[in-house]
């Protein structure tokens, strides 16, 4: 019983030190991270939206989204063979570096705000009558995630956040131990614009 405790008591001090280490800025990219950046952008601040920002995500989700991709837990042809070719330990420094980087301030059109006010109210307040809890539970108030499990939404391309809305809705992505799955279910293209609208404008 008291060995256990003092296992999670290091365990808990191990987490700290990784969480240290993960928020200073590593300036110099491995190399392996290069051919990332061709799609993701430079740091992984993507400004093609169909390529989601990486930089700033919070450690551990990175290197798990990876690893669904390797194992094809997650389907997505193109980073199925990128994963493929990764050990765990290059998929842990690629994680270390992009989540590193500084996140990507994000921006709204001036004719979207009124879509994304209503997108905020659920990100902040759920949607009662859809059964729909509020996503700054998981995702916290400030959309920049809790590692390692949740991630940032924080300033991510509206684009690539409605698709994956679309894919939890439709279970053709299905490596999220169910959670998004069946919140994403209960949402209407209407909801899933507006979250996506709102979620990239955070600051
Ligand atoms: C040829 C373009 C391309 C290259 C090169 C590429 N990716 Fe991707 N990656 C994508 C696309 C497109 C997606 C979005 C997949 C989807 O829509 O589900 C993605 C998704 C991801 C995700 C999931 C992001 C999230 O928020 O869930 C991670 C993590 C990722 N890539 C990491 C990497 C890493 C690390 C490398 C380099 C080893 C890499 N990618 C190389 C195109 C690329
Ligand atoms: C109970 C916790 C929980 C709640 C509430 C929640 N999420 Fe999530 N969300 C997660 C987890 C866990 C993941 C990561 C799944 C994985 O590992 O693939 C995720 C992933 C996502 C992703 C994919 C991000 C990416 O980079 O690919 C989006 C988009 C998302 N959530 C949006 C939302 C929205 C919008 C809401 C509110 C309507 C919401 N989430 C509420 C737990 C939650």
């Amino acid at each position: 019983m008291q060995k256990q405790a003092i296992l999670g008591l290091l365990t808990i001090i191990m987490m700290m030190g990784s969480a240290a280490y993960a928020a200073a800025e590593l300036t110099v990219a491995p190399a392996k991270a290069k051919v990332c950046m061709s799609c993701h952008g430079q740091g992984g601040r993507s400004t093609r939206d169909k390529y989601p920002i990486l930089a700033g995500q919070v450690p551990g989700y990175i290197a798990k989204q990876l690893a669904d991709f390797k194992s094809g837990a997650r389907k997505f042809p193109i980073m199925s063979g990128m994963a493929a070719k990764l050990s765990k330990q290059d998929m842990a420094d690629l994680d270390a570096y992009f989540s590193s980087q500084p996140g990507v301030t994000g921006s709204v059109k001036k004719a979207d705000l009124p879509l994304a006010l209503y997108g905020e109210k659920i990100f902040r307040g759920g949607h009662k009558k859809l059964s729909v809890s509020p996503c700054m539970a998981c995702h916290a108030p400030d959309g920049k995630g809790v590692m390692p499990h949740f991630p940032r939404l924080a300033g991510q391309h509206a684009a690539y956040i409605e698709k994956q809305l679309f894919a939890f809705k439709a279970s053709r992505r299905t490596s999220d131990n169910s959670i998004m799955q069946e919140i994403a279910f209960r949402l209407s293209a209407k909801e899933i614009k507006a979250l996506a609208l709102y979620v990239q404008g955070i600051k």
